[in-house]
């Protein structure tokens, strides 16, 4: 393993952005469980993908403070940048997903290039203000569907793949990338980029295929699958993206790029089937049951990339980071999970979900 870089970062006033959202959430919770000395600050719009409730058991503690507000609104971030003297910030805010980038681009390009560009041009001015130290950190928290799809022989996206962003969200969260990595080579700011692989695990929006599949299980809806069900993903559970995320804040160099992913290539229908096999063994009184009966096949998504594969040698071999988690384990721990916090996930099929998922299913 290459030489781990020693930073000062041992003690972190941290800002993260989206925190109230699916991964930002997770990575708050083992943050705080990990680092309880650590100042962390959640700044969150609480767009339909952000949930208050996500964090509700560390509302109260003396080293965390949740803020809603807009990546966007510059004058908010100069005031918590400076008034919390913050020296790190993990960016998760974003518009996360492709259907809904096709449906209405915009916010994508919104806050995804406009809200990191704020959020960049603040941290610089502040980080200059402050003395220009390299134990400050802007860590970007990307995708792997900014390099596009791979053919089935391909090899997997490596850190010099180039960039062919096909979605609206992609291209987005491709923009971002390359604004981080102006502004490390422009004007030195310590950034670190990461590009992972499709996470799952608690406190998933119920529009991921994941979590849709869980629930409409549960409430005896379709299970749609787009096309013919062979597009590949490579899954990596949640905890392990959190996992690689503090290894890259506490010993990454400024500048840097790592690819993360669970080494865990599965096709779409292979994914639906075992999450069905799981769904009728560990919940009682399923709708339908054996519940694969529901698997439907439905129109292919426009543009839809066929395949994604991480090769994550670098930082295995630089951080010595691995993921822990296989999908078996990992996708039983996530069912277990909808099947025990229906109350997480009933209120979030709202009048807004329910036209959300006309739009995307049914037109
Ligand atoms: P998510 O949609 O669950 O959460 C996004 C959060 O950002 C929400 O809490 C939302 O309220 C907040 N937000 C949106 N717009 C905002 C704004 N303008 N200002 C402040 N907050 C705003 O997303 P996620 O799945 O947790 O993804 C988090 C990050 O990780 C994103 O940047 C995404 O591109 C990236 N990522 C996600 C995956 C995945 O599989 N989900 C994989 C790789 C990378
Ligand atoms: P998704 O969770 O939307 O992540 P991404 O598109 O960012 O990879 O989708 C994962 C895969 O599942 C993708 O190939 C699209 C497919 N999919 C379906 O077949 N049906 C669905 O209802 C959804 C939401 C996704």
């Amino acid at each position: 393993m290459a030489d781990l870089l020693d930073t000062s970062r041992s003690s972190c006033r941290l800002l993260v952005t989206g925190g109230a959202g699916f991964i930002g959430s997770n990575f708050v919770h083992y943050w705080c469980d990990r680092y309880p000395d650590d100042r962390v600050v959640v700044l969150d719009a609480l767009t339909y993908a952000g949930n208050r409730r996500n964090l509700e058991d560390l509302e109260g503690q003396d080293n965390f403070r949740f803020v809603q507000g807009d990546i966007c609104d510059r004058s908010l971030i100069d005031q918590l940048l400076r008034e919390e003297n913050i020296n790190t910030i993990a960016h998760f805010a974003a518009e996360s997903h492709v259907d809904r980038s096709i449906l209405g681009p915009a916010a994508f390009v919104q806050t995804n290039v406009v809200g990191t560009f704020t959020l960049l041009e603040a941290f610089r001015q502040h980080w200059e203000a402050t003395g220009r130290l390299d134990s400050y950190c802007f860590l970007h928290v990307s995708t792997d569907e900014v390099y596009g799809s791979l053919g089935l022989t391909d090899p997997a996206f490596t850190e010099t793949t180039p960039y062919a962003p096909n979605s609206p969200y992609s291209a987005s969260k491709a923009g971002s990338d390359h604004l981080v990595r102006a502004y490390y080579h422009t004007y030195g700011l310590p950034t670190i980029l990461t590009n992972c692989s499709n996470n799952y695990g608690p406190y998933q929006f119920p529009e991921k295929l994941i979590p849709l599949m869980c629930i409409n299980s549960l409430i005896g809806k379709q299970l749609p699958v787009y096309g013919d069900g062979q597009n590949i993903r490579d899954w990596l559970y949640v905890g392990d993206h959190c996992s690689a995320l503090d290894v890259v804040i506490h010993h990454a160099k400024p500048g840097e790029t790592y690819n993360v992913g669970g080494n865990n290539e599965v096709n779409n229908i292979d994914l639906v089937n075992m999450l069905c096999q799981l769904m009728d063994e560990l919940a009682s009184d399923l709708p339908v049951h054996p519940c694969h009966q529901l698997i439907t096949f439905v129109k292919d998504r426009p543009g839809h990339d066929r395949r994604y594969a991480i090769n994550a040698t670098k930082i295995k071999t630089q951080l010595g980071w691995m993921p822990k988690v296989t999908v078996k384990e990992g996708l039983r721990q996530t069912v277990e999970w909808y099947l025990t916090h229906r109350d997480w996930w009933e209120p979030l099929l709202s009048k807004e979900y329910q036209a959300y998922y006309r739009q995307v299913y049914v037109s």
